[in-house]
């Protein structure tokens, strides 16, 4: 076991879960001990102390489906005044830093951001004081600043990671390639369209910020469970011909002539197969209030008729023990030849996972 630990961010309330993951997979024997209150149920972490001795610690460089950011080798910081406390993460942490070549950035951000309490603006704060006594104190450090937008996903820079918990907060800087997640804390907060009808939109646009992909003009689309209409208004409004299949109500108003073009089916979306004219679809998503056994039977009907070019689908969680139905699953995607999936609990996600991939 090693002393510094690895901070893991989930979902608050998914502590558990995350552990749960954790140990059926073999990445960690049995949580570290539990520190309160940094780590009270609904914290949205997890410390995890021997995830990086595991015989093959590559083999969980990939996110688990319930983490949502890691801190590799992270140090503790108990509050303080800001200044003071400010004072101690740069003396601790900056040298990883100066140490090195590369241009860094500064990731701060709430444990909780849904919490009741969320700590986002005190994440804010400490970030601008952080960057103020940097540029005060280490001007040479300072120049190789750049504000997190400013890198793409395949540039190599240094990441100072701090994650403000009750209490206190995490402190870590790691090279970007191994964070799970290129966003700060892993959350992809999208912005809202108001024509959208219903806000499981922001689930569908998570997804294509995720895949780096999103939908274009004629491209077709099958939206399976799709009332009221937050995907399929998603895809519409890109301009792609849209099967809606949905025994409920769409509220989508009229787009106009230069969006996409919608057909509402009233079918059973498990059963439903795509018209021979339209195979294979550009996108199959699903968004079923179903049981994962029948998300399960239905995508891999999908994937034997070679309906599809890219998929995403939700899984709804039962309330017990959400990771051993999401077990089979898994299985099948790993067991897929010519697929590139993740299994990721979305920070739009409520009691759900979203499966996304492509086929080729
Ligand atoms: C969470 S809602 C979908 C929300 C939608 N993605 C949106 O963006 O507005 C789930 C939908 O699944 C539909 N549904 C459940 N079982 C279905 C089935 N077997 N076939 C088709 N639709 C189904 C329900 O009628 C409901 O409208």
């Amino acid at each position: 076991m090693q002393n510094i630990p690895i901070i893991m961010i989930c979902r608050e309330g998914y502590e558990d879960i995350l552990r749960d993951e954790m140990i059926a997979k073999g990445a960690i024997q049995e949580p570290a001990g539990l520190n309160p209150p940094t780590f009270a149920p609904g914290a949205g972490l997890l410390m995890v102390g021997a995830l990086a001795e595991a015989a093959n610690a590559d083999q969980f460089a990939a996110p688990f489906i319930f983490e949502q950011q890691r801190l590799e080798t992270a140090l503790w910081f108990e509050d303080q005044p800001l200044k003071t406390m400010a004072r101690a993460i740069v003396v601790r942490l900056l040298p990883a830093i100066s140490s090195q070549t590369q241009p860094w950035t500064l990731h701060a951000f709430a444990s909780n951001p849904n919490g009741a309490q969320p700590l986002t603006q005190r994440a804010e704060h400490v970030r601008q004081v952080v960057l103020d006594f940097c540029a005060d104190r280490f001007t040479v450090v300072s120049r190789r600043y750049r504000e997190p937008a400013a890198f793409s996903t395949t540039d190599a820079f240094l990441v100072l990671q701090i994650c403000v918990t009750p209490g206190g907060l995490w402190g870590a800087v790691m090279p970007s390639h191994r964070l799970s997640d290129a966003r700060p804390g892993g959350v992809h907060r999208m912005r809202f369209d108001p024509e959208a009808p219903s806000r499981s939109y922001l689930k569908i646009e998570e997804v294509f910020e995720r895949m780096g992909e999103a939908p274009v003009p004629g491209q077709r689309v099958v939206d399976l469970g799709a009332a009221p209409g937050g995907w399929s208004y998603a895809f519409l409004k890109r301009g792609c011909r849209v099967l809606a299949v949905d025994n409920g109500p769409l509220k989508l108003k009229d787009m106009g002539t230069a969006r996409g073009s919608l057909t509402h089916l009233r079918e059973n979306g498990i059963s439903f197969t795509p018209p021979p004219a339209w195979q294979p679809l550009d996108w199959m998503v699903s968004d079923m209030l179903i049981p994962p056994g029948q998300t399960l039977d239905m995508f891999r009907k999908w994937m034997e008729h070679g309906w599809m070019r890219r998929f995403v689908f939700n899984v709804k969680l039962p309330q017990q023990q959400p990771y051993p139905v999401l077990k089979p699953i898994e299985a099948y995607l790993h067991n897929q030849s010519g697929i590139k999936f993740h299994i990721r609990q979305l920070y739009h996600d409520r009691r759900e996972v979203t499966v996304f991939g492509t086929r080729h």
